[in-house]
């Protein structure tokens, strides 16, 4: 894994890269250049031990001392490839293959680490192509392999994949929330993305998935043209009013044929507007996360893992695991995948000073920051000792705020969230 040298630390170009795309860019970018899509494949955390989480006055986790391990599958196939995507997938015109399902069972049953997971999240790729019998097949050996009580299920699906019926086995497998990926409410929108489902489908999709979860979520996309639709979008994810609400800006990543059109992104100006735009029009949400929307008890606790940088264990073609401080890699080609699951690719020791920025990196951006006692309880000394007057600078530039208990970023702070990442690493 290519790594990013700055001062004393080494900082892993993973969370640079995938979590804070252009954070590494040296110009000032607003809001545009920071906000990100879904990271693929799992992320990060320190341990698998025993971690305490504190509750703060503008939400987060729970107070319960709890082994917050995440569990990531990646399912990576897909009917058709949307020309902007760079996560790991393969095009199928079938069901997920029974071989991959037994490759994935495999690894689960094989996996040596924590027992008890707090979440589990199927992702891809389209975990909305696992046929019953597949899907039953994991949940069987998710169980077998872990504790699961009262842990979030989340499957990622494809508006056009889904019916009544499906949704219905979902629930009965185990799933508990669903996360659609619906991108826009409008035509010419999902025409330009090379969708494959239609507005009327999504809008189908929804009504299913709402009437039979508890707790669901909508992944929105801006950005692409035309961009005055953005306003409908959001107004009608308002009124549909999911318990969760996604919402990305556009990256035109190299490599994908989009990459090839990068000259038609959206200038850092019009991100801002639109990202603002999300707020206003989502004023009935927690604005939990740079991208992300919650109503009351609704934020992803799989997502949470990940921002406060804690363990998770990926399992699945390219997915990656970080536990006890080692964060690693599995193939990224499902044929070596399914020659060896499991077997490590990439495999590097996070510790030190880099797991500390990671993590103080990962809380900024959450609305809610960092809790100073959690910080001192899971590195042993004082963030301000750590970071020291680099804090001091940015809470005078506007981009934090703190009192007694909490470090968390401004509304600036969010916009520019990049900035925050840069002035830490170095
Ligand atoms: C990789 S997809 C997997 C789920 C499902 N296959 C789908 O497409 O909805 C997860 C989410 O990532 C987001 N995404 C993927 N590529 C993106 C990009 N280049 N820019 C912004 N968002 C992107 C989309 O919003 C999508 O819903
Ligand atoms: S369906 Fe989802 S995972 Fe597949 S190519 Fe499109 S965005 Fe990527």
């Amino acid at each position: 894994m290519p790594r990013y040298e700055v001062s004393c630390v080494c900082v892993s170009s993973f969370l640079l890269s995938i979590h804070n795309p252009c954070c590494l860019d040296p110009e000032k970018r607003p809001v545009g250049a920071t906000l990100t899509r879904r990271s693929e494949a799992g992320e990060f955390k320190g341990t698998g031990h025993l971690v305490k989480c504190h509750v703060n006055n503008k939400g987060g986790v729970s107070d319960k001392i709890t082994p917050m391990l995440g569990i990531y599958l990646h399912i990576p196939y897909c009917k058709t490839l949307c020309p902007y995507c760079d996560f790991v997938k393969e095009r199928s015109r079938t069901n997920v293959p029974e071989a991959f399902v037994e490759a994935l069972c495999r690894e689960i049953t094989a996996f040596e680490g924590p027992r008890v997971a707090e979440s589990v999240f199927f992702g891809g790729g389209t975990p909305s192509l696992l046929t019953a019998k597949g899907l039953e097949a994991i949940m069987k050996a998710l169980h077998a392999r872990f504790t699961l009580d009262g842990a979030e299920i989340t499957l990622e699906a494809n508006p056009d994949d889904l019916s009544p019926e499906l949704v219905k086995v979902w629930r009965a497998l185990g799933i508990n929330r669903v996360s659609l990926g619906v991108q826009s409410f409008e035509e010419r929108v999902l025409r330009y993305l090379g969708r494959r489902h239609d507005v009327g489908a999504a809008r189908r999709a929804c009504e299913w998935v709402g009437n039979t979860f508890d707790t669901w979520s909508l992944d929105l996309i801006f950005g692409a043209p035309p961009i005055e639709a953005w306003e409908a979008t959001l107004k009608e994810a308002e009124a549909i009013a999911p318990p969760h609400i996604s919402a990305y800006n556009l990256t035109y990543e190299v490599g994908t044929p989009f990459g090839k059109r990068a000259d038609q992104a959206i200038p850092d100006d019009v991100a801002l507007r639109m990202f603002k735009e999300a707020d206003e029009i989502l004023g009935g949400y927690d604005h939990y996360e740079i991208s992300n929307y919650a109503k009351p008890g609704h934020q992803s606790r799989h997502n949470l893992i990940y921002w406060h940088n804690e363990s998770y264990a990926g399992f699945g073609t390219g997915a990656y695991s970080y536990i006890e401080g080692v964060r690693a890699r599995n193939a990224v080609t499902t044929d070596a995948y399914l020659r060896n699951p499991g077997e490590k690719v990439e495999s590097e020791h996070i510790a030190g000073d880099a797991a500390r920025l990671e993590t103080l990196i990962q809380h900024f951006r959450l609305e809610a920051g960092m809790k100073k006692a959690y910080y001192q309880e899971r590195f042993g000394n004082a963030v301000e000792d750590d970071f020291d007057s680099i804090l001091d600078v940015l809470i005078a530039r506007g981009l934090l705020a703190e009192d007694e208990d909490r470090i968390w970023p401004t509304e600036e702070g969010y916009y520019l969230n990049n900035e925050i990442g840069l002035a830490l690493i170095n």
